[in-house]
């Protein structure tokens, strides 16, 4: 039996340590797991129903679902984004916003012939470069908790718009931006899980602890604004990313910060490391997953095996 829909945000407050590649390929790997695995481990041979959310300005994750091409001429339809869901919201508690109409339904490219069935995108929009200071700067006239606690609707606001779509998918992914401001954290409050994808040099390895941190620390906030209502969002685990290999072993310094990370963060560190390689770029600009290159061999195959151990790691993960 199916479980209830299952959230998670991608988050690193450092940029291009794959949290768009990840999320990506979490959401559309569900869709390319065999039958007989699904049947096992989530219930159902039936692909899961998935919802990408573009929690970023830079829109990547919409651009690599639909091609640039496909998402410059949503933008110039002014198709509704996600960022339009956030000005409506942000106001109110029940805006007539109807979240269905935001999302594009059978969009998301699988290969140049294909489309995914089950995978389905909120897109983002570069205007979500204001969102941030739309949470700033507003200020709800009937918000009364203000001098006693922080103003809590301004974290709830994704959670809302993702509470009006929740029955229809069994995952969510959110694709948050570089950063931990308001847009990522509203994507942590409205998530399960959170996921750290995160690159074996030492400058990302030592912010992973800030990163935690501030989770906890939202998760606190959250917990006691709320009296035990909010339930604290779970670090899925650490992705080391753009491992470079010599004889199947990561190369000595990086070796070195994955060690030391098992060390510091024991089990959260995922047992599989993705590899670097042109694969998951090449498959990024051609607008599919590497998933879909695999045939080709090589650094493709590779990746895509990679890719495919992380999904299952991660469902491993969520469910203990
Ligand atoms: N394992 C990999 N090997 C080679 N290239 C990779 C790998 N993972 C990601 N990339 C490439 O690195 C770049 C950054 O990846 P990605 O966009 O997923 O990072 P990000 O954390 O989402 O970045 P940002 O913070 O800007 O949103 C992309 O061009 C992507 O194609
Ligand atoms: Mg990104």
């Amino acid at each position: 039996m199916r479980k209830e829909c299952r959230t998670t945000s991608i988050v690193n407050w450092k940029g291009g340590v794959g949290k768009t590649t990840i999320a990506y390929h979490l959401g559309t790997g569900l869709e390319m797991l065999e039958p007989e695995f699904r049947e096992e481990h989530l219930g159902s041979a039936e692909a899961p129903r998935v919802l990408l959310v573009d929690n970023d300005a830079q829109c990547n994750l919409s651009i690599a679902c639909l091609g640039a091409g496909e998402f410059e001429k949503m933008l110039a339809r002014g198709s509704k984004t996600v960022a339009d869901l956030y000005a409506a919201f942000l106001s109110g508690d029940s805006p007539a916003a109807k979240v269905q109409e935001y999302i594009l339904r059978g969009a998301v490219r699988r290969d140049a012939a294909r489309k995914f069935e089950k995978v389905d995108l909120l897109p983002g929009h570069p205007d979500l470069v204001f969102t941030d200071l739309n949470f700033t700067v507003y200020s709800r006239p009937d918000f009364k908790e203000s001098m006693s606690g922080p103003p809590m609707y301004k974290f709830r606001v994704l959670d809302r718009i993702l509470s009006q779509v929740r029955g229809e998918y069994d995952f969510i992914f959110i694709d948050c931006p570089p950063s931990m401001h308001f847009v990522t954290q509203n994507a942590v409050y409205a998530s399960d899980f959170y996921l750290i994808p995160a690159l074996p040099d030492w400058f990302s390895a030592y912010g992973l602890h800030s990163i935690v941190a501030k989770v906890q620390e939202f998760n606190r906030m959250w917990e006691l604004a709320e009296n035990g209502c909010y339930r604290a969002t779970e670090l899925a685990g650490i992705i080391m990313n753009q491992v470079v290999e010599r004889k199947k072993r990561p190369i000595s310094s990086q070796a070195a910060i994955y060690e030391g990370l098992k060390e510091r963060y024991q089990d959260s560190v995922f047992y599989t490391y993705l590899t670097a390689g042109d694969a998951i770029p090449r498959a990024l600009h051609e607008a599919r997953p590497v998933y879909s290159l695999a045939r080709s061999g090589g650094t493709a195959a590779k990746q895509a095996r990679l890719l495919r151990r992380i999904l299952v790691e991660f469902l491993a993960r969520i469910s203990e």
